[in-house]
Parts: C-alpha cells; structure tokens; sequence
C-alpha cells in the first residue's frame, strides 16, 4: 500500500517496522475525537478560505459518513495506515476521492494527536467525575444508616479512642471529594485546543484557531506550537490524579478484607461481591475488594510509564509519545472499573454493628477520655496520663475493663475520681464528646454530612 508520507522514500517499509510502529490496534478507541476534530479543522479551512466552502462541506459530510460507518461497525482499519488519523484520512479519500486529501491542510499528526487524546480525555474525566460523586453519595447514605454505630478507631492497627463508622465513612467521603477536585483541576488544563501548532512550528495558512476551539468546546487555545505538541501534562496529571483514586480505593479495600474476616467480623460483604474456593467449601472470599487493591498497581505503573516516557525526550514531538495511549486508557479502564464495583459491593455490605460496638468497648478505647477527666479536675495532662497508664495497667492484670473498676480502685491511683467518671469514661460519651468540627460526635458528624451534600450539589 503506498503510505501518505510515501514521497520521499524509495524502498517499502519491513513488515516488521510496519507492525511495530502501528498503534491502530489501540488508538482506534480515538475515532469519535479524530473525526470531530477533523470535521471542526474542515469546517474552518472553508470559512478562512483555504478551501472553498462547498469543498468543506463535502469533506464534512464525507467524515460524518466514516463516522457513521465506524460506529456500525462497517469499518476493518488498516494496519498499514499506521494509525486512526492515518486510516480516517484514507477512508475518506476512498469515499469522496481527492478532495479527501486536502483535508490534511495546515494540520500535522503531531497536533492533531494531542487534539484527539485531549477531548478524549475530558469526556473521561466527566465519567470518573461521575463516579467518583456517586460514591461519595453512596458513603453519605450509609453514614446516615449507621449515624451512632460505635466502632473502635485505630492507629497502628491498635485500638486507639471510639469514634462512629458514620465517622469513618466520612473520612473517606474526605478523600474522594479531594480526588473529584484534582480531576476537575487537571481537566482544566487539558481543556486547551493545540491545532495550529501543526507539526511544530505552527502553519503559513491563516488559521482561526479560536473557532476551531469553539466547535469542539475548549476553553482557550495553546500558546505556543512546541510546547502543545510536546505536552502530554495532562496524561500525566490524570494518571497521578487516578493513582491517587486507586491509593484511596485500596485502602478502604484493605479495610473491608480485614473487616470481612472472622477475626474482626465487622461486616459480611454480600454472595453477590464474594466468590468461593474451587477446594475449601466453607470459604467466603473478598475477592472484589482484593482485586481492587492488587489493580492498583496498575495505575501506578502507567504512572511510572508516562513520566518515563516523557523526562528525556527533546522538543516537539518524538514517536516515544505514541507510548503514552496505551498507559493512559489502561489507567481511565482501571480506574473506572475498579470504581464501578466497589460502590455496589460497599452498598450491599451487612454491617455487623454489636460486633463493632464490642471491639470498641475493650482495648481501653476510652483511657484518653479518663485522663481527660482527671484534667478537668485540675491535673497536668502528663501527670493524668501517667495515672491513666497505670490504671489500664491494673485493669489488664485483673483482666477488667476501666469501667468495671471500683471507685475504691480508682482512689488508690488518685483522689481526683468521683462517680462522674463513669459518665466521662463511657464509650458513647467519648464519641460525643469530641464536638469539635470534623470531630466523631454524632452532631459534628450531622453537619459533616450536610456540608458535603451541599457540596456535592454545588459543583
Ligand atoms: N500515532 C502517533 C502517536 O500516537 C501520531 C503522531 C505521529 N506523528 C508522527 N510524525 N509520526 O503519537
């Protein structure tokens, strides 16, 4: 097949070089982008009289064919055209004849790549976006379900002070909220239009760049012809901003593992999201939370990949940045996966709340809250939490918890103790307690949710 750069060159290409510098077999997924683009740079060609406006009009109406005759399912690219731009270029040439090849006017792959990755990617984005808001909309439900169920807070695995799952939720209500801003952040900067930078250094035809970026809906344009057929920022920002989902995703994931076990029996996840063991017939498996935290490594690694890709290579483009696709649609696949699953698999999940009630009322959840006491009654917090110590200390050898301790016992450790204590010492008044904001106490955690309805409804 002759090639579209063919001109220059005197022998054919190895059948080696032709498959392995081909990225039809990925960047196919383009298309939609591709065409569009195509139909935008057309319409304008016409309109600054590069071509006439009837030329135009046919090559649009051509593409819109190729469009059409793709999404049917009707179209088998060529390898040999080497790439989606390269074979929606021949199909149209193929439908409408020479016409087809003045399309291509004032334009290079090299712009025309970075146009299509980034419409792509700001429609991806508005999908994750989405997902990312209906989980956090799902965690708010299911604070509201489970307002007052107390469950140990930990540091270091280690029981540490009580707080609410409501609370607990919410942390992670935090964390997607933050993911959802840092994809909106990274698609403004990917909502920049780079045709006209042409190959490089931008085109002697008098382009109107502005209205190209009108018809397919960016924001502004590129300034600077090298910098925006080099730019591949936003490939990277999106891969560190899904990093971050996966990190996020995984973490909760390491949670319910753990919580779905028989040591912490916190939860059951539903039949639906476990799977068995082809050997052992009583097994209940996470595998769904589990595989989500093993595909979080992939997402880091295309991470890895694209920041590997781009640290050495020189200004403008260079074919290493063909790499970049296949790293960046695996992370946008992963993560949209991943996300997919996990929000159902948390919904359906039985939260086994006396379970989680009892773990917190032991591993003396509630010995900062006795020290606490004792400085409100005029001890320094040190000396407090010297006391507190020895009393946990007694408790374990009597094998006791605080509040089963004697106002006698407490005398012995200090003169401070009173009978308020054990209002002071009690796990729900531990929770509530802590009114701060951003704080467990179930009226604190009320207004967490509130806040972060109205912020969902907001953006
Ligand atoms: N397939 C190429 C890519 O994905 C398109 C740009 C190729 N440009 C070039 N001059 N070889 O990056």
């Amino acid at each position: 097949m002759t090639k579209l750069w063919g001109g220059r060159f005197q022998k054919e290409t190895d059948h080696l070089v032709e498959d392995f510098h081909s990225s039809i077999s990925f960047d196919q997924r383009l298309y939609q982008y591709d065409i569009k683009g195509s139909i935008a740079h057309a319409r304008m060609l016409g309109r600054c009289g590069i071509i006439t406006e009837e030329e135009a009009g046919a090559i649009v109406r051509g593409l819109e064919e190729v469009l059409a005759e793709i999404k049917a399912g009707q179209v088998e690219f060529s390898v040999e055209a080497e790439d989606i731009h390269m074979n929606v270029e021949q199909l149209l040439t193929a439908k409408i004849g020479d016409l087809g090849k003045k399309l291509h006017t004032a334009r290079s792959r090299n712009d025309q790549v970075a146009l299509d990755i980034r419409m792509y990617l700001k429609d991806e984005i508005d999908q994750v976006s989405g997902l990312l808001r209906q989980l956090q909309e799902a965690l708010l439900d299911l604070a509201e379900r489970h307002l007052g169920a107390l469950m140990p807070g930990y540091t270091h695995l280690q029981r540490a002070q009580p707080v609410t799952l409501a609370h607990h939720l919410l942390a992670y209500c935090q964390m997607f909220g933050r993911d959802e801003g840092r994809l909106a952040d990274c698609r403004r900067r990917a909502d920049v239009m780079p045709l006209g930078a042409g190959a490089l250094a931008g085109t002697t035809f008098p382009l109107d760049r502005q209205y190209v970026a009108e018809q397919l809906g960016f924001a502004a344009i590129t300034q600077n012809s090298l910098d925006a057929v080099s730019d591949r920022d936003f490939a990277v920002e999106f891969t560190a901003a899904a990093s971050l989902v996966m990190v996020h995703l995984s973490r909760f994931c390491e949670e319910i593992i753990l919580w779905a076990s028989a040591e912490f029996a916190f939860i059951e996840l539903d039949d639906a999201f476990s799977t068995g063991s082809s050997m052992m017939p009583q097994k209940k498996n996470p595998d769904v939370a589990e595989l989500i935290r093993g595909k979080s490594g992939r997402v880091f690694g295309n991470l890895q990949a694209l920041l590997t890709m781009l640290k050495g290579l020189p200004l403008a483009y260079n074919k290493d940045m063909q790499e970049d696709k296949e790293a960046l649609f695996d992370a946008v696949d992963t993560v949209k996966k991943c996300l997919l699953v996990f929000r159902p698999m948390l919904e359906t999940m039985r939260v086994k709340e006396d379970n989680m009630q009892a773990a917190a009322s032991k591993g003396f959840t509630n010995a900062t809250d006795l020290a606490d006491y004792l400085v409100r009654r005029g001890l320094p917090f040190r000396e407090a939490h010297e006391v507190a110590g020895k009393l946990v200390f007694h408790c374990l050898q009597q094998k006791i918890t605080l509040d089963q301790l004697s106002l006698d016992d407490y005398s012995k450790f200090s003169t401070l103790v009173e009978e308020g204590v054990y209002d002071a010492i009690s796990l729900k008044r531990c929770v509530d307690a802590r009114r701060v904001p951003g704080g467990p106490a179930l009226e604190a955690v009320r207004e967490a949710i509130a806040e972060a309805r109205q912020r969902l409804a907001a953006s």
